[in-house]
Protein backbone atom coordinates (compact mmCIF):
# COMPACT_ATOMS: atom_id res chain seq x y z
CA UNK A 1 0.00 0.00 0.00
CA UNK A 2 1.16 3.89 -0.85
CA UNK A 3 0.52 5.85 2.61
CA UNK A 4 1.26 9.43 1.88
CA UNK A 5 2.07 11.66 4.64
CA UNK A 6 0.68 15.58 3.90
CA UNK A 7 1.62 18.10 6.51
CA UNK A 8 1.63 21.82 5.57
CA UNK A 9 3.06 22.37 9.03
CA UNK A 10 5.56 19.33 8.96
CA UNK A 11 6.35 16.89 11.92
CA UNK A 12 9.58 17.00 13.42
CA UNK A 13 12.52 14.77 10.81
CA UNK A 14 12.70 12.48 13.94
CA UNK A 15 9.13 11.77 13.99
CA UNK A 16 8.74 11.57 10.06
CA UNK A 17 11.72 9.12 10.44
CA UNK A 18 9.79 6.89 12.95
CA UNK A 19 6.65 7.31 10.69
CA UNK A 20 8.51 6.17 7.96
CA UNK A 21 9.94 3.41 9.70
CA UNK A 22 6.74 1.87 10.79
CA UNK A 23 5.10 1.80 7.11
CA UNK A 24 8.00 0.62 5.26
CA UNK A 25 9.14 -2.22 8.06
CA UNK A 26 5.10 -3.34 7.55
CA UNK A 27 5.75 -3.81 3.96
CA UNK A 28 4.36 -0.25 2.51
CA UNK A 29 5.45 2.68 0.18
CA UNK A 30 6.10 5.64 2.50
CA UNK A 31 5.93 9.16 0.89
CA UNK A 32 6.00 12.80 2.00
CA UNK A 33 4.72 15.77 0.90
CA UNK A 34 5.58 18.72 3.19
CA UNK A 35 5.03 22.80 3.42
CA UNK A 36 2.79 22.16 0.04
CA UNK A 37 1.95 26.04 -0.66
CA UNK A 38 -1.13 25.08 -2.42
CA UNK A 39 -4.57 23.32 -1.73
CA UNK A 40 -4.11 21.70 -5.22
CA UNK A 41 -0.44 20.30 -4.73
CA UNK A 42 -2.52 17.87 -2.52
CA UNK A 43 -5.37 16.91 -4.63
CA UNK A 44 -2.71 16.13 -7.04
CA UNK A 45 -0.17 14.48 -4.48
CA UNK A 46 -3.52 11.60 -3.55
CA UNK A 47 -4.08 10.32 -6.99
CA UNK A 48 -2.58 7.09 -6.58
CA UNK A 49 -2.03 6.05 -2.41
CA UNK A 50 -3.97 4.09 -0.66
CA UNK A 51 -3.61 5.83 2.60
CA UNK A 52 -3.02 9.53 4.17
CA UNK A 53 -2.06 10.78 7.37
CA UNK A 54 -2.51 14.81 7.76
CA UNK A 55 -2.86 17.19 10.32
CA UNK A 56 -4.56 19.70 9.83
CA UNK A 57 -4.39 19.47 6.34
CA UNK A 58 -7.42 20.20 4.35
CA UNK A 59 -9.56 16.81 3.16
CA UNK A 60 -12.23 18.10 1.20
CA UNK A 61 -14.08 16.69 -1.78
CA UNK A 62 -11.79 17.70 -4.32
CA UNK A 63 -9.36 15.79 -2.22
CA UNK A 64 -11.55 12.66 -2.02
CA UNK A 65 -12.35 12.46 -5.43
CA UNK A 66 -9.28 12.67 -7.14
CA UNK A 67 -8.24 10.09 -4.56
CA UNK A 68 -8.92 7.20 -6.52
CA UNK A 69 -7.64 4.58 -4.43
CA UNK A 70 -7.88 6.24 -1.02
CA UNK A 71 -8.98 3.56 2.17
CA UNK A 72 -7.72 5.15 5.37
CA UNK A 73 -7.08 9.30 6.14
CA UNK A 74 -5.85 9.54 9.69
CA UNK A 75 -5.68 12.93 11.15
CA UNK A 76 -2.54 12.64 13.21
CA UNK A 77 -4.49 14.94 16.28
CA UNK A 78 -7.61 15.12 17.87
CA UNK A 79 -9.78 17.62 15.43
CA UNK A 80 -11.00 16.49 12.85
CA UNK A 81 -13.03 19.30 11.16
CA UNK A 82 -10.57 19.56 8.50
CA UNK A 83 -12.02 16.38 6.95
CA UNK A 84 -15.28 16.42 5.08
CA UNK A 85 -16.65 13.24 6.77
CA UNK A 86 -19.50 12.97 4.49
CA UNK A 87 -17.69 13.00 1.45
CA UNK A 88 -15.22 10.45 2.90
CA UNK A 89 -18.06 8.30 3.93
CA UNK A 90 -19.21 8.26 0.60
CA UNK A 91 -16.12 7.44 -0.76
CA UNK A 92 -16.23 4.08 1.68
CA UNK A 93 -13.27 6.05 3.27
CA UNK A 94 -12.52 5.70 7.01
CA UNK A 95 -11.02 8.34 8.80
CA UNK A 96 -9.92 8.26 12.09
CA UNK A 97 -7.94 10.47 14.27
CA UNK A 98 -5.28 10.00 17.55
CA UNK A 99 -7.41 11.48 20.64
CA UNK A 100 -4.75 12.04 23.07
CA UNK A 101 -1.59 11.84 21.67
CA UNK A 102 -0.96 15.72 21.44
CA UNK A 103 -2.98 16.71 24.55
CA UNK A 104 -0.61 17.50 26.74
CA UNK A 105 1.30 19.74 24.85
CA UNK A 106 -2.21 21.64 23.98
CA UNK A 107 -2.57 21.51 27.88
CA UNK A 108 1.12 22.92 28.57
CA UNK A 109 0.20 25.94 26.31
CA UNK A 110 -2.91 26.82 28.10
CA UNK A 111 -0.73 27.15 31.24
CA UNK A 112 1.94 29.03 29.92
CA UNK A 113 -0.55 31.61 28.05
CA UNK A 114 -2.66 32.04 31.18
CA UNK A 115 0.70 33.54 33.07
CA UNK A 116 1.73 34.80 29.99
CA UNK A 117 -1.37 37.20 29.99
CA UNK A 118 -1.34 37.75 34.06
CA UNK A 119 2.30 38.66 33.39
CA UNK A 120 1.87 41.41 31.10
CA UNK A 121 3.19 39.50 28.16
CA UNK A 122 6.63 39.22 29.54
CA UNK A 123 6.94 43.12 30.09
CA UNK A 124 8.11 44.59 33.67
CA UNK A 125 4.63 46.11 34.33
CA UNK A 126 3.00 44.65 37.69
CA UNK A 127 1.20 41.46 36.91
CA UNK A 128 -1.27 39.20 39.16
CA UNK A 129 -0.60 35.34 39.54
CA UNK A 130 -2.59 32.60 38.91
CA UNK A 131 -2.37 30.53 42.21
CA UNK A 132 -5.51 31.35 44.02
CA UNK A 133 -7.94 32.26 41.27
CA UNK A 134 -10.49 29.92 38.90
CA UNK A 135 -10.45 28.47 36.05
CA UNK A 136 -13.15 27.17 34.05
CA UNK A 137 -12.12 24.22 31.63
CA UNK A 138 -15.06 24.14 28.78
CA UNK A 139 -15.07 21.02 27.72
CA UNK A 140 -13.50 18.16 30.20
CA UNK A 141 -11.75 15.47 27.64
CA UNK A 142 -7.72 14.82 26.98
CA UNK A 143 -6.71 18.50 27.13
CA UNK A 144 -9.28 19.69 29.15
CA UNK A 145 -8.61 17.46 32.21
CA UNK A 146 -5.01 17.84 31.73
CA UNK A 147 -5.02 21.40 31.92
CA UNK A 148 -7.74 21.40 35.13
CA UNK A 149 -5.15 19.11 36.65
CA UNK A 150 -1.95 21.09 35.71
CA UNK A 151 -3.76 24.06 37.16
CA UNK A 152 -5.08 22.60 40.38
CA UNK A 153 -1.19 21.99 41.09
CA UNK A 154 -0.61 25.53 40.45
CA UNK A 155 -3.09 26.18 42.93
CA UNK A 156 -6.08 27.35 40.96
CA UNK A 157 -9.73 26.18 41.58
CA UNK A 158 -10.93 24.46 38.65
CA UNK A 159 -14.93 24.36 37.34
CA UNK A 160 -15.51 22.25 34.37
CA UNK A 161 -18.49 21.82 32.02
CA UNK A 162 -19.17 19.38 29.31
CA UNK A 163 -21.92 18.32 27.12
CA UNK A 164 -21.21 14.54 27.39
CA UNK A 165 -19.75 14.01 30.45
CA UNK A 166 -22.54 14.37 33.46
CA UNK A 167 -21.50 16.14 36.67
CA UNK A 168 -20.92 13.33 38.91
CA UNK A 169 -18.06 12.22 36.63
CA UNK A 170 -16.86 16.03 36.47
CA UNK A 171 -16.76 16.20 40.24
CA UNK A 172 -14.75 12.36 40.21
CA UNK A 173 -12.16 13.78 38.03
CA UNK A 174 -11.33 16.57 40.45
CA UNK A 175 -13.41 19.72 39.25
CA UNK A 176 -16.47 21.30 40.27
CA UNK A 177 -19.32 21.26 37.91
CA UNK A 178 -20.70 23.92 36.53
CA UNK A 179 -24.62 24.48 36.11
CA UNK A 180 -24.58 26.09 32.67
CA UNK A 181 -21.96 27.63 30.37
CA UNK A 182 -22.80 30.93 31.37
CA UNK A 183 -22.59 30.32 35.21
CA UNK A 184 -19.12 29.18 34.37
CA UNK A 185 -18.15 31.92 32.74
CA UNK A 186 -19.89 34.16 35.06
CA UNK A 187 -17.75 32.61 37.97
CA UNK A 188 -14.37 32.21 36.40
CA UNK A 189 -10.95 34.52 36.06
CA UNK A 190 -9.59 32.07 33.35
CA UNK A 191 -12.09 30.36 30.70
CA UNK A 192 -9.89 27.33 28.90
CA UNK A 193 -11.55 26.77 25.36
CA UNK A 194 -11.52 22.80 24.75
CA UNK A 195 -14.95 22.74 22.31
CA UNK A 196 -14.66 21.08 18.93
CA UNK A 197 -15.70 23.34 15.82
CA UNK A 198 -18.76 21.87 14.75
CA UNK A 199 -22.65 23.35 13.63
CA UNK A 200 -23.28 23.45 17.11
CA UNK A 201 -20.64 25.21 18.61
CA UNK A 202 -19.58 27.60 15.72
CA UNK A 203 -19.76 30.99 17.44
CA UNK A 204 -21.07 30.42 20.50
CA UNK A 205 -18.50 31.95 22.43
CA UNK A 206 -20.39 34.99 21.47
CA UNK A 207 -20.98 38.62 23.09
CA UNK A 208 -23.40 37.76 25.43
CA UNK A 209 -21.48 34.54 26.53
CA UNK A 210 -17.97 36.54 26.70
CA UNK A 211 -19.23 39.60 28.90
CA UNK A 212 -20.21 37.32 31.61
CA UNK A 213 -16.94 36.55 32.65
CA UNK A 214 -16.00 38.61 36.05
CA UNK A 215 -13.85 41.51 35.88
CA UNK A 216 -10.29 41.46 34.42
CA UNK A 217 -11.23 37.68 33.44
CA UNK A 218 -8.90 36.28 30.43
CA UNK A 219 -10.60 34.05 27.56
CA UNK A 220 -8.17 31.28 26.45
CA UNK A 221 -8.65 29.64 23.09
CA UNK A 222 -6.42 26.64 22.15
CA UNK A 223 -9.24 25.16 20.13
CA UNK A 224 -10.75 26.33 17.14
CA UNK A 225 -10.92 30.51 16.12
CA UNK A 226 -14.12 29.21 14.52
CA UNK A 227 -15.99 29.09 18.04
CA UNK A 228 -15.53 32.53 18.54
CA UNK A 229 -17.75 34.86 17.29
CA UNK A 230 -15.15 37.46 16.32
CA UNK A 231 -17.63 40.85 15.54
CA UNK A 232 -18.96 39.61 19.67
CA UNK A 233 -15.41 39.10 21.13
CA UNK A 234 -13.99 42.92 19.55
CA UNK A 235 -17.88 44.27 21.13
CA UNK A 236 -17.03 42.58 24.31
CA UNK A 237 -13.20 44.09 24.38
CA UNK A 238 -14.55 47.51 23.11
CA UNK A 239 -17.32 47.90 25.90
CA UNK A 240 -15.28 45.49 28.53
CA UNK A 241 -11.66 47.31 28.97
CA UNK A 242 -10.87 45.43 31.98
CA UNK A 243 -11.22 41.68 29.44
CA UNK A 244 -8.49 40.05 27.94
CA UNK A 245 -8.21 37.53 25.00
CA UNK A 246 -5.06 35.28 24.45
CA UNK A 247 -5.21 32.09 21.72
CA UNK A 248 -3.42 29.78 19.40
CA UNK A 249 -5.61 30.47 16.21
CA UNK A 250 -5.54 34.10 15.24
CA UNK A 251 -9.22 35.41 14.51
CA UNK A 252 -9.70 36.84 11.08
CA UNK A 253 -10.06 40.23 12.30
CA UNK A 254 -6.72 39.91 14.66
CA UNK A 255 -4.76 42.70 12.82
CA UNK A 256 -7.75 45.15 13.56
CA UNK A 257 -8.32 43.64 17.25
CA UNK A 258 -4.70 44.08 17.94
CA UNK A 259 -4.31 48.00 17.16
CA UNK A 260 -7.41 48.21 18.90
CA UNK A 261 -6.67 46.25 22.10
CA UNK A 262 -2.52 46.62 22.10
CA UNK A 263 -1.44 44.04 25.27
CA UNK A 264 -5.38 43.14 25.91
CA UNK A 265 -4.82 40.88 23.17
CA UNK A 266 -2.61 38.11 21.71
CA UNK A 267 -2.58 35.12 19.31
CA UNK A 268 0.33 32.89 18.51
CA UNK A 269 1.54 33.72 14.48
CA UNK A 270 0.84 29.77 13.89
CA UNK A 271 -0.91 27.24 15.53
CA UNK A 272 1.29 25.61 18.04
CA UNK A 273 -0.30 24.09 20.65
CA UNK A 274 0.67 20.56 19.34
CA UNK A 275 4.15 21.55 17.95
CA UNK A 276 6.34 19.72 20.16
CA UNK A 277 8.75 17.62 19.53
CA UNK A 278 6.72 14.70 21.89
CA UNK A 279 3.31 15.41 20.46
CA UNK A 280 4.83 14.95 17.02
CA UNK A 281 6.02 11.55 17.88
CA UNK A 282 3.16 10.52 19.65
CA UNK A 283 0.30 11.73 17.30
CA UNK A 284 2.72 10.75 14.51
CA UNK A 285 3.19 7.53 15.49
CA UNK A 286 0.00 6.30 16.25
CA UNK A 287 -1.44 7.53 12.77
CA UNK A 288 1.45 5.06 11.27
CA UNK A 289 0.52 2.34 13.55
CA UNK A 290 -2.99 2.65 13.20
CA UNK A 291 -2.90 2.43 9.32
CA UNK A 292 -0.41 -0.77 9.34
CA UNK A 293 -2.84 -2.63 11.72
CA UNK A 294 -5.97 -1.47 9.99
CA UNK A 295 -4.35 -2.98 7.08
CA UNK A 296 -3.10 -5.48 8.65
CA UNK A 297 -6.32 -6.50 10.86
CA UNK A 298 -9.27 -4.29 9.58
CA UNK A 299 -8.96 -2.28 12.86
CA UNK A 300 -11.09 0.15 12.87
CA UNK A 301 -10.59 2.01 16.52
CA UNK A 302 -10.68 5.52 16.48
CA UNK A 303 -12.73 5.65 13.53
CA UNK A 304 -14.83 9.08 13.35
CA UNK A 305 -16.70 8.47 10.46
CA UNK A 306 -19.00 5.58 11.83
C1 LIG B 1 -5.51 18.98 17.08
O1 LIG B 1 -6.70 19.07 16.76
O2 LIG B 1 -4.98 17.88 17.31
C2 LIG B 1 -4.69 20.22 17.28
O3 LIG B 1 -5.41 21.36 16.95
C3 LIG B 1 -3.36 20.17 16.57
O4 LIG B 1 -3.41 20.53 15.23
P1 LIG B 1 -2.09 20.51 14.31
O5 LIG B 1 -1.69 19.09 14.12
O6 LIG B 1 -2.50 21.17 13.05
O7 LIG B 1 -1.02 21.28 15.03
Amino acid sequence: MKVLIATQKPFSAAAVAGIKDIIVNAGHEFVALEKYPEQSDLVAAVADVDALIIRSDKVTAEVLDAAKNLKIVVRAGAGFDNVDLAAATSHNVVVMNTPGQNSNAVAELAIAMMIYMCRGQFTPATGSEIMGKTLGVQAFGNVGRLVGKKAEALGMKIMAIDPFIPAEKIKELGAEPAESVEDMYSKCDFISVHIPATPQTVKSLNYDLITKMPKGACLVNTARKEVVDEEGLAKALEDRQDLKYITDVAPDNYAELKEKFGARIFATPKKMGAQTAEANMNAGLAAANQIVDFFATGNTRFQVNK
